[in-house]
């Protein structure tokens, strides 16, 4: 009798699902379906339409990160040349940056005086879309949102990786609803190939399951994040081993955001061909570098898992709230099977 019960529980509430999936919510499951546009001042996705452009204009926050002649700490096992191929990587995604037409300015936050001025010896042709910004530390996930708070609201961002091309698709976001739906889309890189060799291979929009790696963040604030909590959580440098799953997991548990990964539409490319990298993924027991070793903050596994944002073909914005009534009915399904 209860087994009865039970299996006609679970039929209806799939017949339900199912009516709930074909009227187009989601229930934060995602289908893989074909690519699906938006028109402007219209929640109604059209695959027929073409695709809407905004003239838009982007402020890119990034960091300036040259070796220059120096050699960091814990960078001994490459070479000279190893580091200028670094440097020369760095700079030429910077130029492509400042080159290209959807960016309006590079705020480019830089420690030494000296890197400042290697950059201005390049005779960059958009040298003027430069805003340089003296910063008394590398990188912290918490300085590009506190940034943006104070000299940035109203303004589409993109928070970018030093070797970060940006590439198609930045035209087609509605960044007013990006703003208004409190939307980030928290992008994974694609390759670049050079001399007939795929660089890179790991952590890609391409591949076929999903591997961690966001790299641009792009949102535009309707006002200030709150400053209390973006310390509190974020506040450590961005190339740290676990650094987007914790700025999502926040984004998403505590500044109620959506964080969305399009990166099949808004495409990025990872300039690293060269040898040099930072602190490798295996040897994290012992450089500790990873968010799981800061002192008493509580970033888990399990947050981790939640934190997880996949590959999407679609530029959809906010995910429409669960009606009560539905959600009972996915939270009944869950439990009994
Ligand atoms: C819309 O843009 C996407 C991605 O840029 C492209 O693949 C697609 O062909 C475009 N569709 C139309 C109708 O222009
Ligand atoms: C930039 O231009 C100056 C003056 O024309 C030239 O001396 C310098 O070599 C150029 N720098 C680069 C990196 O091309
Ligand atoms: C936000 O920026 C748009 C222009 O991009 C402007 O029309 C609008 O008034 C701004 N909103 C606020 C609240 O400043
Ligand atoms: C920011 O968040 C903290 C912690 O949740 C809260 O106590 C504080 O009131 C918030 N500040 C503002 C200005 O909303
Ligand atoms: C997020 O939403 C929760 C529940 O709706 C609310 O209590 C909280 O104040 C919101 N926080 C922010 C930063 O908007």
């Amino acid at each position: 009798m209860a087994r009865k019960l039970k299996a006609c529980l679970v039929s209806v509430t799939l017949v339900l699902l199912t009516v709930y999936w074909l009227s187009g919510n989601e229930i934060g499951i995602q289908t893989n379906s074909s690519p699906v546009y938006y028109v402007h001042g219209s929640s109604t996705p059209s695959t027929s339409a073409r695709n809407m452009s905004f003239n838009n204009h982007f402020h890119i926050l990034t960091m300036l990160s040259v070796f220059n002649g120096k050699r960091w700490p814990k960078y001994n096992e490459f070479t000279d040349q190893d580091l200028v191929d670094r440097d020369k990587e760095y700079l030429a995604t910077l130029r492509a940056n400042l080159e290209n037409k959807v960016v309006k300015e590079v705020h480019l936050f830089y420690m030494e005086d000296d890197d400042l001025k290697l950059v201005k010896s390049q005779n960059f042709s958009a040298l003027n879309k430069l805003r340089p910004v003296k910063w008394h530390r590398r990188l912290h996930m918490a300085d590009f949102f506190l940034y943006a708070s104070k000299n940035l609201v109203n303004k589409s961002v993109i928070a970018i990786n030093g070797d970060i091309l940006i590439g198609k698709g930045f035209d087609l976001i509605d960044t007013e609803r990006l703003r208004d739906e409190r939307v980030m889309f928290s992008l994974t890189r694609h390759n670049i190939i050079r001399d007939g060799k795929r660089c890179t291979p790991l952590n890609l929009c391409t591949e076929s399951y999903y591997r961690a790696s966001h790299d641009t963040h792009v949102f535009r604030l309707a006002e200030p994040l709150n400053e209390t909590i973006i310390l509190d959580k974020l506040d450590y440098p961005i190339n740290m081993w676990g650094a987007e799953n914790a700025m999502h997991w926040t984004f998403k548990n505590v500044l109620n955001f959506t964080v969305r990964n399009p990166c099949r539409v808004l495409v990025t490319h990872h300039n690293h061909c060269s040898k040099v990298h930072g602190p490798s993924l295996e040897k994290v027991d012992e450089h500790k570098y990873s968010i799981y070793y800061l002192p008493n903050k509580g970033w888990t596994q399990k947050k981790v898992l939640q934190s997880y944002t996949p590959f999407e073909n679609s530029l959809a914005y906010r995910k429409r709230k669960k009606s009560g009534f539905l959600a009972f009915f996915y939270s009944f399904l869950l439990r009994w099977t």
